[in-house]
């Protein structure tokens, strides 16, 4: 028997002067226009650049709210409930907290993504790529201008257990439409020989985790690359700034593979700085699950993110069963 799956309603209305659709989402309003979107709740109202809006908004969809708290900015952000997801404004901004001007709602994941997915693709112009550096991509700007689907719904690369494997994610190259890019011309393309024993054909694999990083289209966008139970390696390349302050809510660890990046990192709930943190090839870095964080990279740059993927974590860190910290120096 085959059931039909529940479709959730998104509230849009007509396109505006600019073209653009109005959401609505529980008492949530969304409207943008040539360089804005804006958004109210009932205690307030806040704007942002379309630009960072929708760069934000991509990533927030792609990764299914991704783990914890993705703030847009500082005031507006999804907290990933793994089956819900909040949406907030100043949540996690102390100032306004003290002045109980926050505003959260709770929805089931199905009726938040349905809505982020149309007011992504309804709002990104033909010209703009939200996973782009800003050097590879068009303008966010303007009037409302046809669409980019392709560039929106890109498929997510998740392997099962390691890129190369037999029937798991394939390797890049320039004739599945993955030339390197111009920032790691220098990158060896070479790929290391398997030899196995007789009868143990199709079993092992190797691939060139830099030559598959060189490759990549898409900037801050950590994607998994190989998978052992929980345990998950999702590399990515960056270039200009991360485009949400994530807050964590396990422990990441983060190796640097090439290049730099500079990451600010604040108290995740209020917003106090933390620490600056400058990463070079070979630094490694433990991000606590108390910190919130952003990076900026003015080259493209190879970073190792290594997940625990548990879906226990959350709550052992919550309750005090784990510490929001790896090591202790
Ligand atoms: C992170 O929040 O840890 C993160 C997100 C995206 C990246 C890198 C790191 O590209
Ligand atoms: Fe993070």
């Amino acid at each position: 028997m085959t059931t039909l799956q529940e479709v959730p309603e998104v509230l849009a209305g007509e396109a505006n002067i600019q073209g653009y659709r109005d959401f609505t989402l529980g008492e949530f309003g969304f409207r943008r226009d040539e360089y804005f979107v804006y958004v109210t709740w009932p205690t307030g109202s806040h704007v942002l650049s379309a630009d960072s809006f929708l760069r934000a908004l991509q990533r927030d969809v792609a990764w299914e709210f991704f783990y914890g708290i993705v703030n847009f900015d500082g005031v507006l952000g999804t907290v990933n409930h793994y089956g819900t997801v909040d949406l907030f404004a100043g949540r996690y901004n102390d100032a306004y907290r003290k002045a109980e001007l926050d505003h959260v709602e709770n929805f089931p994941t199905p009726q938040i993504k349905a809505t982020f997915e149309q007011m992504l693709d309804d709002w990104t112009n033909q010209t703009f790529d939200p996973f782009a550096a800003p050097r590879e991509t068009g303008s966010a700007f303007g009037v409302k201008n046809g669409d980019n689907r392709r560039a929106i719904t890109r498929r997510r690369v998740a392997a099962g257990r390691m890129v190369g494997v037999v029937d798991d994610e394939k390797l890049r190259s320039d004739e599945v439409g993955f030339p390197i890019n111009a920032h790691f011309a220098d990158v060896s393309q070479d790929e290391p020989e398997i030899h196995p024993e007789p009868g143990h054909e199709g079993e092992l694999a190797a691939f060139s985790l830099f030559a598959y990083l060189s490759r990549s289209d898409v900037t801050w966008n950590p994607s998994v690359v190989s998978a052992c139970k929980e345990s998950l390696f999702c590399p990515t390349t960056e270039e200009y700034i991360l485009p949400i302050i994530h807050g964590n809510d396990r422990v990441e660890w983060f190796v640097q593979l090439s290049d730099e990046i500079r990451w600010d990192v604040e108290d995740r709930d209020t917003g106090a700085v933390r620490a600056k943190v400058v990463m070079r090839p070979g630094d490694v870095a433990a991000m606590p699950a108390d910190i919130r964080h952003q990076g900026y990279a003015r080259k493209r740059s190879m970073l190792l993110v290594w997940e625990n993927a548990a879906g226990d974590l959350p709550e052992l860190i919550a309750t005090g069963q784990m510490p929001t910290n790896p090591v202790e120096f």
